[in-house]
């Protein structure tokens, strides 16, 4: 695991969009997975404005997205689908048809969930995934359980994440308490991983993806096992 500290937001925002604008440069029909929260979007703006800038082309790219609050519409301001599409899809030549993220409102989940892999399997999988950190160590939605899951499936949201996630809603009632999300296994099929960290509010579960033991307690530890991950975090983050 790499681990690049940064000075501060703009820092890790600016390094993550080279790590991405790379990838497009030398493989433009790249197939992304990609996150929400609130971590990546420094990252979205910075893409989006050198895709302006002719840099970077994504009229090839493919993208798959980690998760999806469920049940959810695609067009409630709190889903995913409206996020990516307000902080990245609408400002970049995207193919909307080739941007996937989980339906929310599916009636039959666990075929949503199969449909999903296979989907990323026929796109050739993810060649660079990017990644936020909960609190409490989650990925996607993969929270902190005594087991976890290794495909894409529907889980429950623990207190934690409901509460950090809470910020984006009116009332926390109206923070959905259940959640389709891409697996560990998914996740770590992707061919490389950039993970994404700002603040001192991330420092705990910094300290233990790069200090700890593997754990299904601390689901991004499960990284380690990946032979391509490089941790991108500002110094708040890092300086435990
Ligand atoms: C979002 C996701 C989550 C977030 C994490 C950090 O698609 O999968 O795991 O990456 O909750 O969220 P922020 O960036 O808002 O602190």
């Amino acid at each position: 695991m790499r681990v690049i500290v940064c000075e501060n937001y703009e820092e890790v925002s600016k390094e993550a969009a080279k790590i991405v604008a790379s990838q497009l440069i030398l493989k433009p029909d790249s197939v992304l997975g990609l996150a929400t929260g609130s971590t990546p979007v420094g990252m979205y703006n910075i893409l989006a404005e050198k895709n302006k800038a002719g840099e970077i082309d994504f009229k090839d790219v493919k993208s798959f997205n980690l998760d999806e609050y469920y049940p959810m519409a695609a067009d409630h301001d709190q889903s995913y689908r409206y996020f990516m599409n307000e902080n990245l899809f609408n400002h970049i030549n995207i193919d909307i048809e080739n941007t996937h993220v989980l339906n929310g409102l599916a009636e039959n989940p666990e075929k949503e969930c199969d449909d999903f892999e296979k989907m990323i399997d026929a796109a050739g999988g993810i060649d660079l995934q990017v990644l936020g950190i909960g609190q409490n160590g989650h990925i996607g939605f993969n929270e902190p359980d005594d087991f976890l899951y290794a495909n894409t499936h529907l889980t429950d949201l623990t207190d934690n994440t409901i509460q950090a996630n809470s910020r984006f809603f009116d009332k926390i009632e109206d923070v959905p308490t259940k959640a389709l999300t891409m697996g560990i296994a998914s996740i770590l099929k992707s061919k490389r991983i950039i993970i994404l960290a700002s603040g001192e509010n991330k420092r705990d579960a910094v300290t233990e993806l790069i200090e700890g033991e593997i754990s299904t307690k601390n689901p991004a530890t499960m990284l380690k096992v990946h032979k391509d991950v490089i941790v991108i975090c500002d110094k708040a983050a890092y300086s435990k």
